[in-house]
């Protein structure tokens, strides 16, 4: 399919700009109804912003990684001065350009999916909600059926950069990346999705390496390794042309499985200390580490006493540092509770709960990786420990220690599995006695 701005611009049509969402509610609401464009349709309201999703494909599970994409893109806009350009370029019905607009008060939405099908469905969410031009005429958004790549590339050549750039694709394609890097301006934001847990699984390493550039291992914490992989290999792409990526946030969600991550693209160059290299795990000890490319060729566990160890998987090239910027996601919770998106009650507990254990999972001092309390009581032969006992009890002893986002029953610490299992023994010691001591 061929696009000519020509062809988008002549599609434009004078509306009248509707009132801004000043307060967005904070819960999706979706309704079946028939809609005159396509055979079935479904009515959703997305904090406040209501669309027809047609016969596209839409999740409503995936609202809070677009609730977080909003976030960052509002953030990003104050940043700049109060400008945001946005390329959506897998917009599906086009509900993301339509929140980037309305909510993060973009000034201009490229809205691309490559099935030409979708046209009226996304003019018309667009339409309803936006006006094409603004009051000064400026357009607002367009909308385009190109493949992501050929857009991404056609623009960086017309010298045409965006402040943000949101990719959400299917599986582990990952062929867009380097050129959404080119399209993007440099100190803007890139938001790419991957949807393949069988690669971060370890289950094919040929896979991820082929995709990302990293040969991935079974290791018991795959859904942040997925996570890690997804950076490492726009890292890896962005360092070819004289960039560095820096993820401001990452989020697993079990929907799919879909693995997000929010990167900040700036000038610069891979340095030794670049959070760029490998991760172990042993199977004979549970303990995990984290190598730089220096040390290959002398890795090794502590519990195989300097042997080769037949026990450790090695997954890598991957990001290795934090996966959020703690300043980026603490602003991004001061702001969801200001719009009423997160709070301390129950009807907007979720993403209050998520972004809180982001600044806590987003600590400098946490390695890759996260222990399951399931692994800790099995290795020291005890019952599972509580996380919030356990997290405290590492805290009062100097290590970092937090819950982490991407599943329940487990911790992120810095402190060797061998210490936790003795902290748990110590912990199930102490609730034995204050059980015995307990009056009759
Ligand atoms: C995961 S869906 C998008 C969902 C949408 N962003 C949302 O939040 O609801 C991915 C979309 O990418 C489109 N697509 C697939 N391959 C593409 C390509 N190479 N270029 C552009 N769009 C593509 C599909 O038609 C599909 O609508």
């Amino acid at each position: 399919m061929t696009f000519s701005v020509a062809q988008a611009v002549s599609a434009l049509s004078l509306l009248p700009l509707p009132a801004k969402i000043r307060n967005p509610k904070p819960r999706t609401i979706v309704t079946r109804r028939r809609n005159p464009f396509v055979p079935f349709s479904s009515k959703v309201e997305e904090r406040g912003v209501t669309f027809e999703t047609g016969d596209s494909f839409f999740r409503c599970e995936s609202a809070t990684g677009r609730d977080l994409g909003i976030l960052a893109a509002a953030l990003h806009r104050r940043s700049l001065g109060g400008s945001l350009r946005v390329l959506d370029a897998m917009c599906g019905c086009g509900v993301r350009s339509l929140r980037y607009l309305v909510q993060a008060e973009a000034d201009f939405v490229w809205a691309n999916d490559a099935c030409d099908g979708y046209r009226r469905l996304i003019t018309s969410n667009l339409t309803s909600v936006v006006s094409r031009l603004s009051s000064g005429g400026e357009r607002r958004w367009v909308v385009t059926h190109c493949d992501a790549n050929r857009l991404l590339t056609e623009r960086y050549l017309q010298r045409d950069h965006f402040d943000l750039i949101d990719v959400d694709s299917f599986g582990s394609d990952s062929s867009f990346i380097g050129s959404a890097i080119s399209a993007v301006k440099a100190g803007g934001l890139l938001y790419i999705t991957s949807t393949d847990g069988f690669s971060s699984g370890g289950h094919r390493p040929q896979h991820s390496l082929s995709s990302y550039g990293a040969y991935v291992r079974p290791m018991p914490y795959s859904n942040e390794v997925g996570l890690r992989v997804l950076i490492g290999g726009a890292l890896r792409e962005s360092a070819a042309s004289g960039f560095l990526v820096y993820p401001l946030f990452s989020y697993y969600s079990y929907h799919g499985p879909v693995f997000r991550v929010m990167l900040q693209v700036c000038r610069g160059h891979l340095q030794d200390n670049s959070n760029y290299g490998f991760i172990s795990y042993c199977n004979k000890c549970g303990h995990s580490q984290t190598f730089h490319w220096a040390e290959l060729g002398q890795i090794t566990c502590s519990c195989c006493n300097g042997m080769v160890c037949h026990s450790m998987v090695l997954s890598g090239p991957l990001w290795t540092g934090p996966l959020h910027d703690t300043s980026f996601v603490s602003e991004m919770l001061t702001l969801a509770r200001d719009w009423g998106w997160a709070c301390k009650s129950k009807k907007c507990f979720d993403l209050e709960k998520l972004l809180n254990q982001m600044v806590d999972e987003s600590e400098p001092r946490l390695p890759p990786g996260y222990i399951k309390l399931d692994e800790i009581a099995r290795r020291a032969k005890i019952n599972t420990p509580p996380a919030s006992a356990i997290i405290t009890a590492l805290k009062e002893q100097g290590y970092a220690a937090c819950r982490s986002h991407i599943i329940p029953n487990a911790i992120k610490t810095d402190c060797p599995i061998s210490s936790c299992m003795s902290t748990a023994r110590e912990l199930q010691g102490e609730r034995s006695i204050n059980h015995l001591q307990m009056p009759v």
